[in-house]
């Protein structure tokens, strides 16, 4: 069992991650980024659900949480060598997460249109994890992605999804469960 210092240093890292991942639904709007392209199926490259508001906001949004992550960590008592870094590299790593949750999303979709998957339709595993996986690939060209902290965030981050899915659906806000 990882301890409860390894998870909270687990999802300290991957916040800036998190939040790229879930300002677009808010964000996005306008332009697609594949400008409505078909590629050579003929089908949409990205589709409509993926918009370029949406990518450079959630790029925003996650150094944003990156720089406000690197002033309060002087402030805070998490003993977490991982996460005892300048603000410029707090800066620097959120926008590796940043970008690599916006990418990992974007090939997410790429990969569900080629299999013929409508815009919205569920992907599971690819729709929770994929951001995630290219996340950590993007910020350990630069930082240390502790072994552990996959091992804990990948499965946190499906229950999550899973989690917030099910609350939403018993509150009306949403048709299916998962
Ligand atoms: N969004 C956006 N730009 C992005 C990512 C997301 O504008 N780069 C917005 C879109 O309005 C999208 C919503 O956030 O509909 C939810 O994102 P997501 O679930 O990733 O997209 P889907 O609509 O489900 O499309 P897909 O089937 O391609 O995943
Ligand atoms: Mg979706």
């Amino acid at each position: 069992m990882a301890s409860f210092v390894a998870v909270v240093g687990a999802i300290w890292f991957i916040l800036p991650a998190y939040l790229a991942n879930a300002s677009p639904v808010v964000l996005g709007g306008g332009l697609p980024m594949d400008f409505g392209h078909h590629f050579i199926d003929k089908r949409r490259l990205f589709g409509d659900g993926k918009t370029w508001r949406g990518f450079y906001g959630g790029i925003l949004v996650g150094i944003l949480v990156g720089a406000l992550q690197g002033y309060l960590y002087p402030h805070i008592a998490l003993d977490s060598p991982v996460n005892d870094l300048t603000m410029t590299a707090y800066i620097l790593r959120a926008v590796l997460l940043s970008f690599g949750a916006g990418v990992g999303d974007l090939t997410g979709s790429f990969i569900k249109r080629r299999i013929n998957l409508k815009r919205g339709a569920p992907f599971p595993i690819v729709d929770q994890i994929g951001f995630l996986v290219l996340a950590f690939l993007f910020a350990v060209l630069r930082f240390e992605v502790p072994t552990v902290y996959v091992l804990i965030l990948l499965p946190l981050t499906l229950f999550a999804h899973l989690g917030a899915n099910i609350f939403a659906y018993l509150a009306g806000m949403k048709d299916v469960w998962y």
